[in-house]
């Protein structure tokens, strides 16, 4: 009852988002995340909650970090939780997103489980698509070879400064399958991240062959 009320809170809020974050990023990393938790031994129940809900949390959908957090907690006051329950959710979902870097650590398994699900769905052919449906989104270009990758950047630089399609690959994609937490995740992660190898290397291709 609880999970399914916030199925439809949530679906009303991503139902018409394109920046990669809509209703069916949502359920591809509940169902990933279902199948971690088995295989981790982790809450179901929190792991759900908090993937359910980490977008409505997420600064680049609420505006800000505070703003997010505080509807998610809005949303969960009214339900008929205890209080660790709310407290381990808002946690698992304070710590999900990469910030170029700058996120804090899961702290339970469960926040594992749902950042490794989360990520898992960053890599491979879906995750590609996501990184250029969110490029168009804000405006970004789909490449450019003039502009330098960020080795290192603040927060604020990750989310707002220049940047492309094909540079988001370098400055989190390609370094997300070391920081995943779980061994299971790390299995599914090895062809996601062999193929976006594969897809950044016919890229190339084509882009020597126009540009020669
Ligand atoms: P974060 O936004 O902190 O990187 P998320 O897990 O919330 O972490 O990211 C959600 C999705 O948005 C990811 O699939 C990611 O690839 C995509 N994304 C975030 N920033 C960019 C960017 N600058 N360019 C392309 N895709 C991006
Ligand atoms: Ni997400």
């Amino acid at each position: 009852m609880i999970i399914r009320q916030t199925e439809y809170f949530v679906k009303d809020k991503l139902d018409d988002d394109t920046s990669g974050h809509d209703w069916w990023h949502i359920e591809r990393v509940r169902r990933l995340g279902g199948y971690l938790a088995k295989q981790e031994g982790a809450d179901l129940f929190i792991v759900e909650m908090a993937v359910l809900l980490h977008d409505i949390a997420d600064e680049k959908m609420a505006g800000s970090e505070a703003s997010g957090m505080q509807a998610v907690q809005q949303w969960l006051w009214q339900l008929p939780l205890s209080r660790a329950e709310s407290e381990h959710i808002v946690s698992a979902i304070s710590t999900v997103s990469y910030k170029g870097g700058h996120g804090s650590p899961p702290r339970t398994i469960e926040a594992m489980v749902v950042q490794d699900a989360d990520r898992l769905d960053a890599l491979g052919a879906i995750g590609i698509a996501r990184a250029f449906m969110y490029a168009g989104n804000r405006g970004h270009l789909l490449y450019d070879p003039a502009l330098a990758v960020r080795e290192t950047m603040t927060k604020q630089e990750y989310r707002h400064g220049r940047s492309t399609a094909i540079h988001h690959f370098y400055e989190k994609l390609l370094k997300l399958k070391d920081l995943l937490n779980t061994e299971s995740a790390k299995k599914l992660a090895e062809h996601r991240h062999q193929f976006l190898e594969q897809f950044l290397h016919q890229f190339y291709r084509e882009w020597d062959e126009a540009m020669e």
